[in-house]
């Protein structure tokens, strides 16, 4: 896989995305965000891939926000359109991967940064990472699911604060508000987050998808998340990482699940 804004590297089972525009902080123009979907549709095909990590470049940025250059001059209907492409390729796409993603946090992740990192299934942060949906301090608001996600995550009460306000939190109250899960150093950064993704393989990657399936609908309007687990748990009891799974717990044994 080649792209111009995007290095992408594996070890062992999982993949690391780094989005690479160090000289605008990683900022994503509309090139990076097709590249983005290329890539996680490409990896998420993949069956070798249990993991994905997404990261920036360099010491400074995860993502310091969608690229303001190139929307600065939008009409009504472009910053529409640009909204809502956005979150089918990336953001809602992303979210719905089967494959588990984790944000490693390594710098600013403001505007689009902060919302590529909610969109994932958990964020890391290295402890120099600042956090932030600044939108309206340009007059504009989070259009990749800030508003929303943002929400969920830390609450109401916090997420009208941090939009209204357009300012940046710290790695340690983010993880206090639960936008991230830890924090670290950044030379610790992406050995944790591939500690995680190692610990997370072990496991069964149907039962994975499944579990994150089902969390996923409890946020989706009109759709009950109790159902979608009530099915996908009976699900499970027809695939062979389930009948692996129960027979090395039976055995005393490590399971080897086939990912079927
Ligand atoms: N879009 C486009 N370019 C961006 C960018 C963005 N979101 N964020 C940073 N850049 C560019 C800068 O324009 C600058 O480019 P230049 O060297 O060609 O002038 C380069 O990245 C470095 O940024 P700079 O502002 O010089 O770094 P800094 O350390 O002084 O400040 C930030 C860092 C993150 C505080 C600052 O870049 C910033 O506020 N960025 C915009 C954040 C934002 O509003 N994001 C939401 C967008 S919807």
């Amino acid at each position: 896989m080649n792209f111009e804004n995007l290095l992408i590297s594996r070890e062992n089972g999982c993949a690391i995305i780094t989005i690479n525009r160090p000289k605008k902080l990683n900022a994503l123009n509309i090139e990076t965000i097709e590249e983005l979907h290329d890539a996680f549709k490409k990896l998420d095909s993949d069956s070798s891939v249990k993991t994905i990590l997404i990261t920036g470049s360099g010491e400074k940025a995860f993502v310091a926000g969608a690229d303001i250059s190139e929307f600065a001059h939008f009409s009504v209907e472009e910053g529409e359109d640009l909204s809502r492409r956005g979150q089918e390729i990336l953001f809602d796409f992303v979210e719905n991967l089967s494959t588990p993603v984790i944000a490693a946090v390594n710098g600013f992740a403001l505007g689009g940064g902060l919302e590529l990192a909610m969109a994932s299934h958990f964020r890391i942060a290295s402890d120099n990472a600042k956090m932030g949906l600044p939108e309206v301090s340009l007059g504009v608001i989070p259009g990749y699911g800030g508003t929303q996600r943002l929400a969920q995550l830390v609450g109401k009460g916090r997420a009208m604060e941090m939009v209204m306000t357009a300012g940046m939190i710290s790695a340690e109250e983010a993880n206090k508000f639960g936008l991230v899960n830890h924090i670290t150093t950044q030379e610790e950064l992406l050995p944790l987050a591939m500690k995680l993704a190692a610990k997370i393989s072990r496991n069964s990657s149907i039962a994975i998808s499944a579990a994150m399936k089902a969390i996923n609908d409890n946020y989706k309007d009109g759709v009950n998340g109790f159902e979608t687990e009530i099915s996908e748990f009976g699900h499970c009891f027809g695939t062979e990482d389930f009948k692996e799974g129960t027979s090395a717990f039976l055995e005393k044994r490590s399971a080897n699940f086939p990912g079927k």
